[in-house]
This record gives C-alpha cells, sequence and structure tokens, in this order.
C-alpha cells in the first residue's frame, strides 16, 4: 500500500473510496488501442504489480481493444481483491481497424440498445455481477444526454451499475445529466498543458464529483518539457512524476489515471505521490498552460 496511500481517498459517489493514484490501462492493447497487447503475459503482470503497490482504481472501456482490455484486466486480478474499483465506460463504438487520425475509426452511440449491449458486454467480460462505474464515453450528438442518463439511471436501478460518469463533458452537459440521475465522475482531458476544462474542475470541486483527468501526461508529450524537467533535476525526481505531482496537489477532487505500457514507468508514476511540490514550483508549473 505504502505509496499509494500518501495520494489520499477520493469517496465516489460519497460511498466507494478510492485513492487518488490509480491506474488507466487503456495502453494494454494493441498499436492505436485496437486487438491485444503484444505480450498479453507481460500486461497481466502489470495489472497485478499495480494491485501489489496498493492502486484501488483502474481505468478501462469497452472498446479498448476492443473488448481485450476488459478481458485481460479480469484474467490478470480475477478474483478482485475487496475494494478494488474497476471504471468503465460505454457510449463508443469502434470499427476498422487501428486509429489513426485519418480515421479515428469511433462513432458514438447512445441509444438504449447500444447501451444496454455495451453494459451486459462489460459485466460479462469484467466477470461481475455490477459495475462499480460505467461512464458514458462521450455523448452521443443524435441523442439527447438526458434519454441517454435515463438508460443508465435504469441500469442502476436494475443493479447493473453502481455509479455513473461522464467523459469529455461541458458543465452545461453535466448539468443537464444530474437533472435525470446523480453524476459520480467526470473524465475529461486535462494537464498541465491542456486546461479547457478548468471549470469542470471547480464545477467537481463544488459538487462532490471525482474529477479524473485522462491524458494526464499529455500521452507523454509534456515530459520533455523545461521547466518540468528542472524541477524534475532539482528534486531528484523524474518529469513524469512532476507533472502527476501537479495534478494531485492541483484538487483533492482530482483521481489520476496515468497510462503505461511499461512495469517501470508506473513505478515510477506511483512514487509521484511521495513528492510534495513547493508553493514556487506550483505556481511555475501552472504558467505552462496553453489551452
Ligand atoms: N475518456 C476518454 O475519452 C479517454 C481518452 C484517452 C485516455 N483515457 C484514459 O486515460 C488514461 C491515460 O491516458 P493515456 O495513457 O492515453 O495518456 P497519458 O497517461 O497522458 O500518457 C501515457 C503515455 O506516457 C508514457 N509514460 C507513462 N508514464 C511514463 C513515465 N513514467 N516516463 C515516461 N513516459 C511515461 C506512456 O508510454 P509507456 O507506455 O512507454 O510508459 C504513454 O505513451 C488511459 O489509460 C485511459 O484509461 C480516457
Amino acid at each position: 500500500m505504502g505509496m499509494v496511500a500518501k495520494s489520499g481517498v477520493f469517496n465516489i459517489g460519497g460511498e466507494l473510496p478510492v485513492h487518488r493514484m490509480g491506474y488507466g490501462a487503456m495502453k494494454l492493447t494493441g498499436p492505436g488501442v485496437w486487438g491485444p497487447p503484444e505480450d498479453e503475459g507481460y500486461a497481466r503482470a502489470l495489472l497485478r504489480r499495480a494491485v501489489e503497490l496498493g492502486v484501488d482504481f483502474i481505468d478501462t472501456a469497452d472498446v479498448y481493444g476492443p473488448d481485450h482490455n476488459e478481458r485481460i484486466i479480469r484474467e490478470a486480478l480475477y478474483p478482485y481483491p475487496s475494494g478494488l474499483v474497476i471504471g468503465t465506460k460505454a457510449g463508443l463504438v469502434r470499427k476498422d481497424g487501428p486509429a489513426t487520425r485519418e480515421n479515428p475509426g469511433i462513432s458514438m452511440n447512445g441509444s438504449e440498445r447500444h447501451i444496454r449491449d455495451a453494459v451486459e458486454g462489460s459485466l460479462r467480460k469484467l466477470g461481475v455481477e455490477c459495475l462499480n462505474l460505467c461512464q458514458l464515453h462521450r455523448i452521443d450528438p443524435a441523442i439527447p444526454v438526458e434519454e441517454t442518463m435515463e438508460v443508465f439511471r435504469a441500469l442502476r436501478d436494475e443493479g447493473k451499475i453502481r455509479h455513473i460518469g461522464l467523459s469529455e463533458v461541458g458543465v452545461e452537459a453535466i448539468e443537464r445529466a444530474r437533472s435525470v440521475v446523480e453524476i459520480a465522475t467526470v473524465q475529461n482531458v486535462y494537464n498541465l498543458i491542456t486546461r479547457v476544462h478548468e471549470d469542470v474542475l471547480t464545477y467537481c470541486e463544488l459538487n462532490k464529483i471525482a474529477f479524473i483527468p485522462f491524458w494526464p501526461l499529455h500521452s507523454g508529450g509534456l515530459l520533455e518539457l523545461e521547466a518540468v524537467v528542472g524541477i524534475a533535476a532539482r528534486r531528484d525526481a523524474r518529469p513524469a512524476q512532476v507533472a502527476l505531482a501537479w495534478l494531485l496537489q492541483k484538487s483533492p477532487s482530482i483521481i489520476l489515471i496515468p497510462g503505461t505500457s511499461s512495469i517501470a514507468h508506473l513505478e515510477q508514476n506511483i512514487e509521484a505521490c511521495d513528492l510534495e511540490l513547493s508553493a514556487a514550483e506550483m505556481v511555475a508549473l501552472e504558467g505552462l498552460a496553453d489551452h
């Protein structure tokens, strides 16, 4: 447990405690988030190492792989240790092979049929009777968010979902969703450089909603920034640890899910819980935002 405990705890939906240093499993897939990872044994070992080090929140989605990511999590960790929370997502459809810039190969589907099928699929792949957390991956522009939230609410009332979240949403959409059902988490892009969702973070803090930044390391793209590298060198830390420590200190409502396909990087990222940045370092890092 040790290091991860230093990140503190967030109670999802006011009742489901997780440590604020989690793990994002998306990288445990093939290239372009398509197919299984090259070495499934290594992927399973990485997941077991995360849990061994005290991680009790793992982020996945039905479309990672698709399907393979959830399958590998079950194969690595089932029967799940008590207290482990796996957050998954529904509402996207993957097709046409690996994602590329020209062809992301993703479409949105917030219909009742699709959400129900997706949730049943995740229950089966993860081997559970209830999903602790299921987030709408993207709002389907063809379907009002209220309609999709009614499906999530029905699934919650049927005992298939415990907590409901949203992803890549603004404050207005969160409020519309909350007019139908309680929202426990919001997962938006947010890191040292990309701060477009500052208002969403504030809204989450005020409303006891967990804010889960995706791309906390800007997909690795902030590890060479001068300010980050400079602070890392002075503190005898890694650039990734500086970026993660900044997020942990930025708000007590933040739960981190740094992604990695490397056990060494996983261990480094978890050690970020031990790095306390000074007020001056926080201010210097604050200035990196390019929105
Ligand atoms: N809701 C959404 O729409 C959405 C979208 C994207 C992602 N996500 C979630 O967010 C999680 C995190 O996102 P992400 O993995 O795409 O991006 P990320 O966490 O910002 O960055 C991951 C990248 O950083 C590298 N990295 C990680 N730790 C490192 C370290 N200590 N030193 C050097 N490089 C390091 C990784 O390479 P190595 O593999 O070599 O370590 C990988 O290329 C995902 O796993 C997924 O669960 C959600």
